[in-house]
């Protein structure tokens, strides 16, 4: 047996990774560690809750005590670490909360698995998920490598920064054995409604306006949440000490032109004439220090794990979409009570 932590597992990604492992792992112990902020719902993983090699675990990771307690009592031998503060718009309002999450609560991980992998790392790893927003913004062309210079715009990717590099001096300095991979645009069921497209699904739902912020002309690279958890467990499993892979979806779209799409595949699933989600577009007061363009060479996870996309856009779009439209309880649950003061405080 092993015993895994995962961290963030009742998150949008992280619950993907967690059913992932639970169910084609028996041989693991599945533990999965979260606070249950705003963004973790441990109704993403009702299908799972019950399976024999799964426990959650309520803590938060900036709780340096309860995350050694944790360590010590399930003697983990390995670690994929998802739990952040994931929302640029939220880091732009409240810094503080990505310092203390990202960052101290990354390195309260770190010291905890240096501690107890001291005398035997064999078979260790200490997996840390991160985001292509660390590299910066890209012009027009290019993409991001491996080794691409770190140049984050955001308090998120700055926090997601400085986890990565702490990340790697404790495997310079302490020689933990560790694994990075920086993704980068999610989309898919369980997604939080704060996000570009399980916002706008919701506001073509209740017949609201769509927030697209400045021109539209931003450029990101979107991957479906199960070709993400496919690639995070191989780079668990397969990836080398001490290396990082990026994982991108080779699938750029201009926000207005992917929201455009979103509009017509919404219409006809709604069964509303050609073109009536189009005219909920509004165009919106810029995000500050908005980067223009993201875009990923995932030729290494490609070429040295095997990994490629297993979903096209449209595919996974659809899937999207028909999960929403047949969780609209799931929606309503999270967007009610505090979500209600989030999106007037940002949109207002
Ligand atoms: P999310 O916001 O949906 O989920 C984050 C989870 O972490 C939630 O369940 C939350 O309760 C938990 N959490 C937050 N603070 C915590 C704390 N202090 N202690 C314990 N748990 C805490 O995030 P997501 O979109 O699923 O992203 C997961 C990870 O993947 C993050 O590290 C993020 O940086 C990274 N990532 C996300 C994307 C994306 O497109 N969403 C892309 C690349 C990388
Ligand atoms: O690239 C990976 C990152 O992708 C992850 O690390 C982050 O956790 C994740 O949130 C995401 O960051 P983005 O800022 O790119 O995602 P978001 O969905 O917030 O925005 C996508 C694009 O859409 C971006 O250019 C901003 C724009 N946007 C977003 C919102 C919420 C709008 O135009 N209007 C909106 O209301």
């Amino acid at each position: 047996m092993m015993n895994i932590l995962i961290t963030g597992g009742a998150g949008f990604i992280g619950s993907h990774v967690v059913r992932r492992f639970v169910n084609t792992y028996p041989s693991y112990n599945i533990y999965n560690l979260d606070a249950l902020t705003y963004a973790g719902n441990l109704e993403n993983l009702k299908d799972i809750e019950k399976a024999a090699n799964y426990k959650f675990l309520k803590g938060d990771i900036v709780d340096e005590a309860s995350v050694c307690e944790i360590f010590k009592e399930y003697r983990f031998d390995g670690v994929i670490h998802l739990a952040a503060e994931s929302h640029v718009d939220r880091s732009i309002k409240d810094p503080l909360a990505f310092v203390k999450t990202n960052i101290i609560g990354t390195v309260n991980l770190l010291n905890a698995a240096k501690e107890f992998w001291k005398d035997d790392k064999d078979g260790k790893k200490f997996y840390h998920v991160s985001t292509d927003e660390v590299y910066g913004s890209l012009g027009q062309t290019g993409l991001f490598t491996e080794t691409t210079p770190y140049d984050p715009n955001s308090p998120y990717s700055a926090s997601k920064a400085s986890s990565d590099h702490f990340v790697r001096a404790y495997g310079e300095t302490y020689n933990l054995p560790y694994v990075i991979s920086n993704c980068s645009n999610n989309y898919g069921p369980n997604h939080f409604p704060e996000k570009l497209i399980p916002l706008f699904i919701n506001n073509i739902i209740e017949g609201k306006s769509l927030p697209v912020y400045g021109d539209g002309k931003y450029t990101r690279d979107w991957l479906f949440v199960e070709d993400h958890a496919a690639a995070i467990d191989l780079v668990f499993h397969k990836g080398k000490n001490h290396e990082t892979y990026n994982i991108g979806g080779f699938n750029e779209w201009q926000n207005i032109e992917l929201v455009q799409l979103l509009c017509q595949i919404m219409d006809g699933k709604l069964g509303k004439p050609a073109g009536s989600s189009e005219k909920l577009i509004e165009y919106v007061k810029d995000r500050p220090g908005h980067d223009l363009r993201y875009a990923i060479d995932a030729n290494k996870i490609n070429k040295e794990l095997g990994w490629y996309p297993s979903v096209t856009f449209e595919q996974g779009l659809e899937r999207t979409v028909d999960w929403f439209l047949q969780n609209k309880e799931w929606l309503s649950r999270v967007t009610s009570g505090a979500y209600q003061e989030y999106y007037n405080k940002m949109y207002s």
